[in-house]
C-alpha cells in the first residue's frame, strides 16, 4: 500500500468534499459524519466532476450533470442518470457503472489516501 497525504482534517470540514490529483488520478475526498472516504472524482456516466455536485443524506454523492447518485462508501450506483427528461436514451449506451473507491486513513490529523 502507498498512502499519500492529501490535507489536514481541519481543511475538509464534515459535509464537504474536494477533488485532488494523486499520481495522475483524479480523486474525490468526502468528509461524512462517520469518517472520510474517497472515490474517483469523474462520474461513470459521462465523466462530470462529482465534486461540483452535492453530498446527499450524508452518504451519497449526486452528479451535477445528470443527477446520478452513488454510495460514497461502496461506489455503487444508487440512482442512475435521470435528468433532464430524455437522458435515458443516452443511458442505453452508457449503462450503470460503480465508482472506484480508495482506502483512506487519518494519521496525526492528516488525511491519507491509498491509490
Ligand atoms: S455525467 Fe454524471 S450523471 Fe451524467
Amino acid at each position: 500500500m502507498s498512502y499519500h497525504t492529501i490535507c489536514k482534517t481541519e481543511e475538509l470540514p464534515v459535509g464537504e468534499m474536494k477533488k485532488v490529483n494523486v499520481e495522475g488520478r483524479k480523486i474525490a475526498i468526502y468528509h461524512l459524519k462517520d469518517g472520510i472516504y474517497a472515490t474517483q472524482s469523474s462520474c461513470t456516466h459521462v465523466m462530470a466532476n462529482l465534486t461540483k455536485g452535492k453530498i446527499v443524506d450524508d452518504c451519497k454523492v449526486q452528479c451535477p450533470l445528470h443527477r446520478a447518485q452513488f454510495d460514497i462508501k461502496t461506489g455503487e450506483v444508487v440512482t442512475w442518470a435521470n435528468f433532464p427528461p430524455g437522458i435515458q436514451a443516452l443511458n442505453f449506451i452508457r449503462g450503470e457503472k460503480s465508482l472506484k473507491t480508495y482506502p483512506v486513513i487519518v494519521e496525526d490529523e492528516l488525511i491519507k489516501v491509498d491509490v
